[in-house]
């Protein structure tokens, strides 16, 4: 069922795990992901970048596609509907149309405008019964044109945004988006402790979960994250795969060139990769 990630994050929180947020493209990413969460008994979060929402031809139609799924497919685990890094616009936009979760990132605005802008959808989230996520401190690398630096966020900024009443806050702890750097320095579990210790029980959101080694996330998870957003992890499984079926030249014999067939590959590869990471986060049976 489609629900705010308020009560999964909460939920995760207390018990010690992370619940993932994997982004979406298409039917056939939205099908794997789902159909793996209720496999593994696990909820989930779907991300929808503002880049996504508009391949797919707009939100409403992502929220038709994702609700007609959930249920067809009998998917009675909890799912979230979450815009990823959305825009002021953008997030009210996702309200609009459906969403039951948005993530406004106001990391690149002044602190002041943050804070004004995020109150605006704090309200409008509250009378909807939608989670709110808020971005402190920019995540590094490249989604979607927007190029942040990394920055490791100040934990007061934290804490005001926090007292807004947003449902899960986002901080910069070194993370970035894509793949990690061979000389990437890893995460700053300093800050993110000092984050923890000025905005005590709200879950924390960590970002770029591709390509972060397993005892970083298990360490991540200890200090208070509650929700790993992964993206890239999946597009490289799943290309992976694709290459391996041409490579092979199995779209040249009888009826390989079906898309069913062609895209049969990568889909059970994201769904290999969502199962892997629902392991490592401890979401199974979590539902
Ligand atoms: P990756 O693409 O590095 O997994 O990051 C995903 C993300 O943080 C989406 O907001």
């Amino acid at each position: 069922m489609l629900v705010s990630a308020k009560e999964m994050l909460n939920k995760a929180r207390e018990g010690k795990y992370a619940v993932g947020q994997f982004n979406i493209n298409n039917l056939e990413w939205t099908k794997a992901i789902l159909l793996t969460a209720q496999e593994c008994n696990s909820p989930v979060i779907l991300g929808v970048s503002e880049g996504a929402g508009k391949y797919m031809c707009g939100y409403k139609t992502v929220v038709g596609m994702v609700k007609g799924m959930i249920e067809e497919l009998n998917i009675t685990v909890p799912v979230a509907l979450h815009l990823d890094h959305g825009s002021f616009e953008g997030a009210k936009a996702c309200i609009n149309a459906g969403f039951s979760s948005v993530m406004f990132d106001g990391s690149h605005y002044s602190i002041e405008e943050n804070i004004a802008k995020t109150t605006e959808l704090v309200n409008a989230c509250n009378v909807l019964g939608l989670s709110l996520e808020a971005e402190v401190g920019s995540i590094g690398g490249e989604e979607d044109g927007v190029i942040g630096a990394g920055e490791c966020a100040d934990p007061n900024e934290c804490k005001m945004i926090a007292d807004l009443g947003v449902t899960m806050l986002a901080a910069g702890i070194g993370n970035i988006h894509g793949k990690y750097p061979e000389n990437w320095a890893g995460l700053s579990f300093e800050t993110l402790a000092a984050v923890k210790e000025k905005v005590g029980d709200m879950p924390l959101v960590l970002h770029g979960g591709t390509g972060i080694p397993a005892d970083m996330i298990k360490k991540a998870i200890s200090l208070g994250v509650a929700k790993i957003n992964v993206n890239t992890e999946c597009q490289l499984a799943f290309q992976a795969a694709t290459r391996e079926y041409i490579e092979a030249g199995k779209d040249l014999s009888g009826k390989g060139f079906d898309p069913r067939k062609l895209l049969a590959p990568g889909f059970e590869a994201i769904k290999a990769t969502v199962k892997e990471k629902m392991e490592l986060f401890g979401s199974i049976n979590k539902a």
